[in-house]
């Protein structure tokens, strides 16, 4: 049954203090926990504590043992009645970690035990008050044989160490800093440790540990120089400096997300840590260093201010997210760091925000917390973090963030704590800019225009439409920050700036206008909606030109590729003007840099498409991006020819210039795909390719355009990538984006290869997970068998570990941006799922959503 935001509580009881003991053991993990708890307020209220898939050995309040009588335990509780004021509770559990494939708790895999605890991980190593809003003192003792386990890692600084009998030894962790429960982490294994430090501005001296599988080290460089660079950013922009003596990052194979940002001891998921030259592509390196980042800046939001309840989560995810972007956009290219962002949010939340699961940045009712890990709190919610940021500007945001932490330090607070923080600090009302956490759904703004060459005024007039929800909310009109530029075709007119949408329907007027603009609307992608502005073909060549601001630019073209593509999804005839390419040619031409070119070549994708279509077919979906490809391809091949060709270098660099080069260099051979030679000319890179951006580029391409090399280039890298898990990884990929009729099979098979193995959450999400996403062909065939697929994999899945299960029923329940052919093959599959009869939580509460 759900729980509701409105419903929120104080604890009846808080804990002060853990001490745990915990003996690892594969079947038979011993946790004995200690600790020190006590009433809030006066009362004779049980203690009601959450415990889960464990089995309780026994009970001490103060030094009694308490029989089965005195307390009751069901399920997922154990309530214990008439309790002092305060007391030392003693709880012991058995746990086993080895059976523990939902990756949920402690767990154990490939050698290795680490937890993952948030959410609600938790109460599956002890009985606790498992919510955020109780903060304790941890000490955590670890006991394990010392050959198989000679590192056992805590939260907080080691404060002890010994051998004992049977070749077992222990260590012990302080953690001075009172912490929620799911910050808690436990990892014990063998590594290969890459160590380092760093000096905080005020002369604390950090240890930086990381810890990688044997083998690893010569690939763990990249996350701690990442790891460094973070430290000394989060210093100059926001002065937050580290505050523990020591800080570790720990790789593990198998894990349900990206990285988790325990106090002191992260864990990641190794993909995210592990990149060299060889191996990983340019993206790796740019995702590693972000998610490096993003664990680091949660220490200050997300740690050292914490949240009050779940409900609250985009209070740290949001802004932490936001802290990465900005991180990112200063290490590299912003604009095309902002591109990457503002893609995202464009496929995938606002998907999601018109799909089944439809929530706010916070939601109000959960019923498995799992489930709200999404683009809309993370994503959406960065983007309403960055509003503020764009609304108050870059001091008055940092003042806002200062007397945040001057007030809340500590503490677990709420998204209302935050935004007051900023309203205060920069004397703004934000009274209806926070209707953006309540509300979900992508606003419409509707935009028209008027220009008076009698009086030279400019007029543009700005409706904000709210569309039905899901869940069927109120709506109110936002507080929408709109940045416009007027652009001439002659001269940049110099005016503009942000505008500040706050009713139905609002007018603006530009003076001194002498010749009719063209408005560059919603810069930067200044809030997260959708636009719609008569823009006729004239006007987008004029905004790819002369919009003085990047973004723009490479957004007007996206609306001029766009435009074609929904008239193709009709009309597949349809005669395409010269324009496009012309336009396209001027961006070849011009003095942008590479990585930015590339950007403004790449046409919309299906996603992107998909979310801004009614019904769509998605057949007719993938010719039509395909035919304006083609065109493209045709029009500008010499062009596309020669570029590639000054772009092929022996030597390798990873500097911004490099990874811009082979950015614009793969795109050009995404378009020479679809031409003569392309077998010959993807065969070559895969050839002479001397880094993996190239290589992976060449096979994918091979693959998408099912050229006659595909089956030998993939067996070749195979063979060369055989037993690196995060390389097969893309090969798994790579053969799920087959775009092939036979694909199904191809995937079918691949099930039993002896690198793949649905219990890693990796190597699922490479095979299942990409089919489902990125083969949007054959994801949606019309015989169903893409669906079917998906099906069969979800039934094991829902199973083994319903995190994943969960995620990778996405693109099933997002069934209504389709047409009705197609919902109703899905319908089929999901009412199938919904009779399972050991359905998890996860998959029920999106299934009834979805079915409802
Ligand atoms: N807090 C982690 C991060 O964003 C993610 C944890 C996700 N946990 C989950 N159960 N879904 O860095
Ligand atoms: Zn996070």
């Amino acid at each position: 049954s759900p729980r509701y935001l409105k419903d929120y509580q104080v604890p009846d009881y808080k804990i002060t203090t853990v001490n745990l003991t915990i003996e690892l053991d594969d079947t038979k993990t011993v946790v004995t926990n200690v600790m020190e708890v006590s009433k809030v307020g006066v009362h004779q209220r049980a203690l009601t504590l959450d415990g889960e898939h464990m089995q309780l050995m026994s009970v001490m309040v103060n030094k009694d043992k308490l029989t089965a009588s005195q307390y009751q335990l069901n399920e997922s509780t154990l309530t214990i009645a008439d309790l002092p004021e305060q007391f030392t509770l003693t709880i012991t559990t058995q746990i086993n970690p080895v059976a523990n494939t939902a990756l949920e708790g402690l767990y154990k895999s490939a050698d290795v035990y680490c937890t993952q605890c948030e959410a609600e991980g938790f109460r599956r190593i002890t009985y606790f008050l498992d919510r955020p809003d109780v903060m304790a003192v941890y000490t955590t003792k670890i006991i394990a044989d010392k050959t198989s386990f000679p590192f056992l890692l805590a939260n907080g600084n080691k404060v002890e160490q010994g051998d004992l009998s049977n070749n077992m030894h222990f260590v012990t962790w302080h953690d001075p800093f009172p912490k929620p429960c799911y910050l808690f982490a436990l990892v014990a294994g063998d590594f290969d440790l890459l160590e380092d430090s760093f000096t905080t501005k005020s002369g604390r001296v950090v240890k930086l540990e990381l810890f990688v599988d044997k083998g690893n080290l010569s690939r763990s460089e990249h996350a701690m120089v990442s790891l460094k660079k973070s430290m000394l950013w989060d210093e100059q922009q926001f002065n937050l400096e580290y505050d523990l003596d020591i800080y570790m990052i720990v790789a593990v194979d198998f894990f349900n997300m990206g990285a988790m940002e325990n106090k002191g001891l992260n864990v990641f998921n190794s993909k995210f840590v592990l990149a060299d030259d060889l191996s990983a592509t340019d993206d790796d390196f740019f995702n590693v260093e972000a998610v490096i980042a993003h664990e680091y800046f949660h220490n200050w939001t997300g740690n050292r201010v914490t949240c009050r309840d779940w409900f609250q989560l985009s209070l740290k995810e949001g802004l932490t997210v936001f802290r990465d972007q900005q991180f990112s956009a200063d290490m590299h290219s912003s604009t095309v760091t902002r591109i990457k962002n503002v893609k995202i949010v464009r496929a995938q939340q606002f998907a999601e925000d018109a799909g089944p699961m439809a929530h706010p940045i916070r939601p109000e009712k959960v019923m498995e917390m799992n489930n709200f890990y999404t683009l809309t709190v993370y994503e959406k919610g960065s983007e309403v973090i960055r509003m503020m940021h764009t609304i108050l500007g870059d001091d008055a945001f940092k003042a806002g963030i200062k007397l945040y932490f001057e007030r809340h330090d500590g503490q677990a607070v709420t998204c209302d704590d935050f935004v007051a923080a900023m309203s205060d600090a920069s004397n703004t009302d934000l009274s209806q800019f926070k209707y953006w956490y309540s509300q979900s759904g992508t606003p419409e703004l509707s935009v028209s225009d008027e220009y008076d060459a009698k009086s030279n005024t400019y007029q543009l007039t700005i409706e904000q439409n709210h569309p039905e929800t899901h869940d069927k909310q109120e709506k109110h009109n936002l507080h929408i920050p709109i940045n416009v530029e007027l652009i001439t075709s002659d001269n940049n007119l110099n005016q503009g700036g942000l505008l500040h949408s706050k009713q139905k329907t609002q007018t603006w007027t530009f003076e001194n206008v002498f010749t009719k603009p063209v408005p560059a609307l919603l810069g930067n992608f200044s809030a997260p909606v959708k636009l719609n502005y008569q823009y006729n073909d004239q006007d987008l060549n004029v905004l790819m030109v002369n919009a003085s601001d990047e973004f723009n630019r490479w957004d007007a073209g996206q609306k001029l590729f766009a435009g074609y593509i929904k008239q193709l999804v009709n009309n597949a005839e349809l005669e395409l003007p010269m324009q496009i390419a012309e336009a396209l040619a001027q961006v070849l031409n011009s003095d942008a840099d590479n990585a930015f070119k590339a950007e403004q070549l790449v046409l919309p994708s299906f996603d992107e498409m998909a979310a801004a279509i009614d019904e769509v077919n998605p057949g007719a979906l993938v010719r039509a991006i395909s035919i304006l490809k083609r065109f493209i391809a045709e029009q500008l091949q010499s062009k596309f020819i020669a570029t590639y060709q000054s772009l092929c270098t022996n030597e390798f660099a990873k500097d911004g210039a490099a990874i811009g080069n082979r950015a614009l260099k793969n795109v050009c051979l995404d378009y020479l795909a679809l031409l003569d030679g392309a077998n010959e000319l993807v065969l070559n890179q895969f050839n002479q390719a001397n880094n993996m951006t190239d290589q992976l580029a060449a096979i994918k391409t091979a693959a998408l355009n099912d050229l006659i090399c595909f089956e030998d280039v993939m067996v070749e890298f195979a063979r060369q990538w055989q037993g690196n898990t995060l390389v097969m990884d893309k090969w798994f990929s790579i053969n799920a984006m087959h775009n092939n009729e036979n694909v199904v099979q191809r995937i079918t098979g691949l099930l039993t290869h002896p690198e793949f193995s649905i219990d890693n959450p990796n190597r699922a999400r490479a095979l299942i997970g990409a089919f489902a996403f990125y083969n949007s062909h054959y994801f949606h065939n019309k015989d169903a068998s893409g669906y079917k697929f998906l099906f069969e994999q979800l039934t094991k899945l829902n199973a083994i570990n319903p995190q994943v299960a969960s995620r990778l029923i996405t693109p099933l329940i997002q069934f209504k941006s389709f047409d009705n052919n197609h919902q109703q093959l899905m319908k089929v599959e999901l009412e199938k799922l919904s009779q399972l009869d050991n359905l998890s939580r996860d998959l029920l509460e999106k299934l009834t959503a979805a079915l409802q």
